[in-house]
């Protein structure tokens, strides 16, 4: 007798910057042999080409234009999740924070982000994703069989955040990030298209006091609850 085959699922985690989502995200992935994407980085790949171009981002043509001429694609090398921006391996470029509030400014365009779900759901057609971002449990994979909504208090996703940037070129203080962070979050919260929220059926957890293994216990548990409903 063959064992039955346990279909893939589509886990979406969204939730504000510095709550922990990559680091959960990355884990579940490895942990189910699933694909690991990381919506951000897509985000912030496109604002890398916006930079690059010196894009007036009120020119809808001109957007539409370049989006038209840009590929993205979410790569993994020896372990790691890496992107690439036509080709080009734009990886640890786009961790900074002038891109962080330039992804969240480019992300308020509905050309841009119809380009980025378009690609997102092909990458999950076939499920067997963990998906991280501001609209996959809304938006994106609306009938994802497990939605995390993932929180923490402002204070510690700042810290957080600063701790990842330490030591870069142009990192400010830790009150400049927690500025930047409130700035983004208000951004990312209040845009009229798919703006981050916690979907309906989203498990929220909130990881301020918590460990990374508990929080990815706690997200393996209901995984587990879901393949055993879905056999
Ligand atoms: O997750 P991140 O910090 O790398 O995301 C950078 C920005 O991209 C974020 O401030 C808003 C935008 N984003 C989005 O609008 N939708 C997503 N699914 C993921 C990111």
């Amino acid at each position: 007798m063959f064992a039955k085959q346990v279909r893939k699922l589509i886990v979406a985690i969204d939730g504000p910057a510095g709550a922990g989502k990559s680091t959960v995200a990355k884990r579940l992935a490895k942990e189910l042999g699933y694909t690991y994407m990381d919506t951000g980085a897509m985000y912030r790949a496109f604002a890398w080409r916006v930079m690059e171009q010196g894009m007036d981002l009120s020119d809808e043509r001109e957007l539409r234009r370049v989006l038209q001429q840009t590929n993205i694609e979410l790569v993994e090398h020896f372990g790691r999740p890496g992107v690439l921006l036509n080709g080009v391996d734009v990886t640890d470029r786009i961790r900074t924070p002038e891109l962080s509030q330039l992804a969240s400014r480019v992300s308020t365009s509905k050309i841009v982000r119809e380009r980025m779900v378009e690609l997102q759901r092909a990458i999950g057609s076939q499920g067997g994703v963990v998906a991280e971002g501001r609209d996959i449990g809304t938006v994106v994979f609306p009938d994802a069989e497990v939605k995390i909504y993932l929180d923490a208090s402002s204070q510690e996703r700042a810290r957080r955040r600063f701790e990842e940037f330490r030591g870069q070129a142009g990192q400010g203080t830790m009150e400049e990030t927690v500025s930047e962070m409130e700035e983004r979050d208000r951004r990312d919260k209040e845009r009229d298209i798919a703006p981050l929220r916690k979907a309906e059926d989203a498990l929220v957890i909130d990881s301020t006091d918590s460990a990374v293994d508990g929080v990815v216990e706690r997200i393996m548990q209901e995984i587990k609850k879901k393949m055993l409903a879905n056999q």
